[in-house]
């Protein structure tokens, strides 16, 4: 039997602050969040200056339950994984200094972990068979792409948006409708009174890149449809809006990533990223998967949406295979997936 290994997990790349302890990648000791989104709804979205301060207050706070709850003391870990990039500099930062003071009072190993590698690795915590190779749609505020999952640590993009994130544009179609901020579980909710083909969308298409996204086409269409409604004084069906958005987004999503997997024979399928917890895109999955004969994966909503116990999970792989950061660790806001 190998040793156990033990890893304190911190995230704070944008409004969550969040630290776990993870056993062996896949075994989640604890999980603690704290989020700031009440904070942030006042204004529409994420104030990165009070997000960064916020950080700063509960980081302490929210690190040492986690060990409480797990039972651990700093003298049990193996390593601190920390999330460096992608995200808000000032709120990465957070979680950068505080895993460098702990990894360098307790003589503990720093792991640095791209954010969206964690979101991916979300998956293997309840699907403990999930191995590599696999296909995975990563769906956040900030990324969309389809990237193939070679090993433990090593990916290639086969597709990404060319402008707006899948998040994002649930995200502007939601304010446009008056729901707020985070838009996308408001539309998720408001569209199951919606009719999903109450207004046709379109499904963006881009010429010679079967496997990239566009979602700014259907955000303006969105808008335009409201537009026109407004100016011919009729009434709008919110709900029949936001699924008929949704439906476009999810289909898109569903159809290019079973294109893919079909491309590249990948029998597995995962979905990550907060978007991952969107409703009608598990089921649409899920239903095309078994008509494809396709294993489909997928993390709870809780792990899909910004946690510490993802960034455990990659931070643990990377440990495994020997990747150490030093103490001149830095917030790297533009991470690209795969880099170090
Ligand atoms: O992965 P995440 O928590 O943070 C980033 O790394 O960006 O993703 C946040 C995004 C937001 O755009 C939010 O509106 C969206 O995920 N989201 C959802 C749902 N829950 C969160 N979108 C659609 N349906 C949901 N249920
Ligand atoms: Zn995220």
């Amino acid at each position: 039997m190998e040793k156990d290994v033990l890893i304190l997990a911190i995230e704070s790349s944008c409004d969550e602050t969040a630290a776990a302890v993870v056993r062996n990648g896949r075994e989640v000791l604890s999980n603690v969040i704290s989020s700031q989104i009440a904070l942030h709804t006042l204004y529409g979205g994420v104030v990165p200056e009070i997000a960064s301060r916020k950080h700063i207050e509960k980081i302490n706070q929210v690190i040492q339950e986690a060990l409480d709850e797990a039972g651990v003391t700093l003298q049990d870990l193996d390593a601190i994984g920390v999330t460096y990039g992608p995200g808000l500099v000032g709120a990465l930062l957070v979680g950068v200094a505080e895993a460098k003071a702990i990894a360098y009072a307790a003589g503990l190993p720093l792991v640095g972990v791209h954010h969206i590698e964690g979101h991916v690795s979300a998956n293997y915590i309840e699907n403990k068979e999930l191995e590599p190779p696999f296909l995975c749609l990563i769906v956040s505020g900030g990324h969309t792409h389809l990237v193939l999952v070679k090993e433990y640590g090593v990916y290639e993009i086969i597709g990404r948006t060319h402008d707006d994130a899948a998040g994002e544009a649930y995200d502007k179609v939601a304010r446009a409708i008056g729901l707020g901020y985070p838009g996308g579980p408001k539309i998720d909710k408001l569209s199951k009174e919606g009719n999903p083909k109450a207004i046709a969308f379109p499904r963006a298409q881009i010429e010679g890149a079967p496997f990239d996204f566009s979602f700014s086409g259907v955000k303006s269409a969105v808008l335009n449809y409201l537009n026109g409604c407004a100016m011919k004084n009729e009434e709008i069906n919110r709900a029949d809006v936001a699924a008929s958005f949704q439906q476009a987004v999810v289909d898109v999503l569903v159809e290019k990533t079973i294109a893919a997997a079909k491309e590249y024979k990948m029998e597995r399928i995962a979905i990550a990223g907060g978007v991952a917890s969107n409703s009608a895109l598990r089921a649409a999955m899920e239903a095309a998967c078994a008509k494809h004969n396709l294993q489909f994966y997928h993390p709870s909503p809780g792990l899909c949406t910004d946690n510490a116990a993802m960034i455990g999970a990659a931070a643990y792989y990377e440990y495994q295979k020997g990747v150490r950061s030093g103490l001149d660790l830095n917030a790297v806001p533009n991470l690209k997936i795969g880099e170090r």
